[in-house]
């Protein structure tokens, strides 16, 4: 397969506004992407297009999983892309428990109306204990923090085994601990196979199993390319609009100092 997805000239307009354009973009199997941007840059936007939630204008073309011609309806769409997001956890009744919400990821479905087997009910045990929060199994999605809800929802995701998983800033809120483990999850869907799409503002989200970083800059594409060109003081500066200073640490990035140009 050439590509698992494919933008070209992608462009949004809702009510008469402008609000991404001339984004031509390719995913190619074993790629994980961050999408970088300042508030309002268009990044969820392009998220909602990817997912099928908003179509694109007209003349844009979106194509999926290496194919040009093949039409996908949001239902195919929904079974081969996961998106984690706070809208996903919203649909849900607040007083299932944890395991029902990580079972509905075999069936891409918001309830559980089918009785998973055994095997499935162990999977999912085994995912939990995997990560250590046996304690949220039987735990109901209204007692749960931020946090152990995001958890509850990444295990849905990694059940599901999606070829892509959008993730629309998956580590707003979270303490520093719950972050990290947090990241420790989004990293180990990456390394499964599942290929990312995250957004962020801040580099030390960007999780090592990305490899690609796509900048967009007032609804246009900035920069992309490889994670380690991507990611250098002069493009991050420019696409942020200030000067920053990068830390490599280990396989992540940090922000150092940040002069803004106007103050
Ligand atoms: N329904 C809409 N009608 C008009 N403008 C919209 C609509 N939805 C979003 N916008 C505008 O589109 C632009 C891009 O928004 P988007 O939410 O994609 O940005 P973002 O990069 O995700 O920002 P953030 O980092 O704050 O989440 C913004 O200027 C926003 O105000
Ligand atoms: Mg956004």
């Amino acid at each position: 397969m050439d590509f698992l997805i494919k933008l070209d000239n992608l462009k949004v307009v809702k009510n008469g506004k402008t609000l991404i354009e001339k984004i031509d973009w390719t995913m190619k199997p074993g790629e994980s992407w961050a999408i970088l941007g300042r508030n309002g840059a268009g990044k969820s936007t392009l998220l909602q297009v990817i997912l099928g939630y908003i179509k694109p204008y007209y003349g844009s073309k979106i194509h999926y999983f290496g194919d040009m011609s093949l039409f996908f309806n949001i239902w195919d769409i929904r079974t081969k892309i996961g998106y984690i997001s706070y809208e996903l956890e919203d649909m849900y009744r607040y007083n299932e428990q944890g395991i029902d919400v990580v079972l509905t990821g075999f069936y891409s479905s918001i309830g559980l109306y089918e009785e998973p087997d055994n095997d499935m009910i162990q999977n999912a045990k085994g995912w939990f204990s995997r990560f250590g929060i046996l304690n949220l199994m039987d735990k109901k999605i209204k007692n749960m923090s931020q946090g152990e809800r995001q958890k509850v929802f990444l295990l849905r995701a990694l059940i599901h085994k999606p070829r892509i998983l959008v993730l629309d800033e998956p580590f707003v809120g979270l303490d520093i601990p719950s972050k990290e483990e947090i990241l420790l999850m989004v990293d180990e869907i990456g390394r499964s196979g599942t290929s990312l799409i995250l957004t962020t503002h801040l580099p030390d989200e960007i999780v090592p199993s990305v490899t690609h970083v796509l900048y967009l800059k007032n609804g246009k594409p900035f920069k992309m390319g490889k994670k380690e060109e991507m990611l250098r003081d002069e493009i991050f500066s420019e696409a942020f609009d200030c000067d920053i200073k990068l830390f490599k640490d280990g396989e992540r990035y940090r922000v150092g100092k940040v002069n803004l140009h106007n103050l």
